[in-house]
């Protein structure tokens, strides 16, 4: 599934499509590079699951929870980790395994410690406000 983003007012609704397309997974992975809108786009993604927090990326942690009427949001930034082992010393796997939504951004940090199947999402950056998001189920 491949989306093109014109302008930021483009992101609920790709929020939106994703979900409907791909009801039942949880984990959701973010590959791009720094700035290109990762965190941007989970806010999106949890005010469509009906989350009502202040969503922003996790500074003095690794990980932030997030609730809505119906589901449980975790929201994960592992760039500021030095090894593999502070996530698996949060309980990483007991999050991923937990049934909740697992929002990660920077997941090559944790090769080690991905799931067999989880959502990837590429965000690459067209233009100052455009995108290029590509879904694939892995
Ligand atoms: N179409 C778009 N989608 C997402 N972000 C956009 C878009 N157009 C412009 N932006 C801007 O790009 C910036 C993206 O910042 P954001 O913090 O979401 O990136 P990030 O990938 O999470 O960064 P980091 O690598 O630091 O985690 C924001 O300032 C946002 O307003
Ligand atoms: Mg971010």
């Amino acid at each position: 599934m491949d989306i093109n983003i014109k302008t930021l007012s483009d992101l609920p609704g790709t929020a939106a499509a994703i979900l409907q397309k791909f009801p039942k997974d949880r984990v959701f992975m973010f590959f791009a590079e720094m700035s290109a809108g990762k965190t941007t786009f989970i806010k999106a993604i949890c005010a469509e699951l009906g989350v009502m927090d202040l969503v922003s990326s996790p500074t003095y942690s690794i990980v932030n929870e997030y609730n809505s009427a119906k589901e449980i949001i975790y929201h994960f930034d592992f760039y500021r980790i030095k090894s593999e082992s502070e996530a698996f010393d949060i309980g990483f796997e007991e999050y991923i395994f937990s049934g909740n939504y697992c929002l990660i951004e920077w997941p090559e940090k944790i090769k080690n410690l991905w799931p067999p199947h989880y959502l990837k999402i590429e965000i690459q950056i067209v233009s100052e406000a455009e995108r290029l998001i590509t879904v694939t189920p892995e």
